[in-house]
């Protein structure tokens, strides 16, 4: 009764203003707290760093030297200021921590390791590095090595795990930064974009979006890209997945892009594994003027939000790739009931 007298005596207009009022400002409140988690927790702000921000460093860094050492044209003493990092990192970390020889620490001294024996194999003697590295590996005399560094892979291996079970098919997905000089057809590209489809999504509603990326066209990427460095050469092709936002409703769905198109992702670089195109994603993690101008170059919609790239080639009879080591299993999981 009084919601149709509010209805007569308020013009129309004004009520669509109240309730497009009302859900501006929960977007923005929602947008507020997102902004609050992120400076909190995320490494933006300097602030005193927690075992949880250091050891997202410390791999990271881990991950460069050990991308580093898998490219096909490895400069000597790449990385000086990973190095050092590192072991800044690991000396920090030492102090913070309960078990000095955690599957981390292995984790770290190994690609330390590895960074020292291939500067080894090239004649390189970096005996300061080694010192180092031995102060810090005392603690763990005896214990096991964790796999670091990089793995010679054979294509012919990579491609039996194709038709393996899905154990088996998982645990050869590496992301491979060396490819073979022919590129892969558009025709593949399209059957694993068909089975990628096939990924869950809100309601259904599959907003992801694939561009395929090549030519001249590949040349604007490959100009800005900062991901990509050390194996540009190899690439002929991009997959540019994005993620429709005019899919979504309502404030709560704010991140709904970045979900349904990660999944998405990820059904495409096992898509593309199943019809042997290696893969390597890349992020698109760039500030508005840098997306901006590559949506505007390659003309993409400003409704698509650039989920993340999938570099895509034919892979060569035997590369290397980053061995990059996973936490401990228990580490990740915990029993609620
Ligand atoms: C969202 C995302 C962004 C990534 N960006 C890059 C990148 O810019 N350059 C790169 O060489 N690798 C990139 N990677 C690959 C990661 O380094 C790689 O997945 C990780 O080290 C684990 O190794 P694996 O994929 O071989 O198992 C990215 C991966 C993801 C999921």
């Amino acid at each position: 009764m009084t919601r149709d007298l509010v209805k007569k005596i308020i013009p129309r207009s004004v009520l669509i203003f109240r309730v497009n009022l009302l859900a501006l400002l929960s977007v923005v409140k929602l947008a507020m707290r997102d902004v609050f988690v992120y400076v909190k927790y995320a490494q933006v702000l300097n602030k005193d760093l927690t075992v949880a921000n250091i050891e997202a460093s410390l791999i990271a860094n881990c991950h460069s030297i050990e991308r580093g050492l898998s490219l096909s044209n490895v400069r000597l003493r790449f990385g000086g200021a990973n190095i050092d990092r590192i072991i800044q990192l690991l000396n920090i970390r030492l102090n913070m921590v309960n078990d000095k020889c955690d599957h981390i620490h292995r984790m770290a001294i190994g690609v330390l390791d590895a960074y020292i024996n291939y500067h080894e194999t090239k004649g390189v003697s970096l005996p300061e590095l080694i010192l180092k590295t031995r102060e810090l590996s005392g603690p763990c005399a005896g214990a096991p090595v964790v796999n670091s560094g990089t793995k010679r892979i054979l294509k012919s291996d990579w491609t039996v795990s194709q038709s393996s079970d899905f154990g088996v098919f998982a645990r050869n997905r590496f992301s491979i930064r060396n490819f073979s000089s022919i590129p892969v057809e558009n025709e593949v590209l399209y059957k694993a974009i068909n089975l990628a489809q096939r990924a869950p999504s809100v309601c259904n509603r599959q907003s992801s979006r694939v561009y395929i990326v090549y030519g001249c066209a590949l040349d604007k990427i490959l100009a800005i890209h900062n991901g990509i460095r050390g194996f540009e050469q190899h690439i002929h092709k991009i997959l540019v997945v994005t993620s429709e936002v005019q899919s979504f409703f309502g404030a709560t769905e704010r991140h709904q892009p970045f979900i349904d198109g990660g999944i998405f992702l990820m059904s495409l670089v096992y898509a593309l594994q199943y019809y042997s195109v290696g893969t390597c994603t890349i992020n698109w993690a760039v500030d508005i003027a840098r997306d901006k101008q590559l949506k505007m170059s390659l003309g993409l919609p400003d409704s698509q939000e650039i989920i993340a790239m999938i570099v895509v080639g034919n892979v060569p009879d035997e590369f290397n790739v980053a061995c990059s080591e996973r936490l401990d299993t228990n580490e990740i999981i915990k029993t609620i009931n």
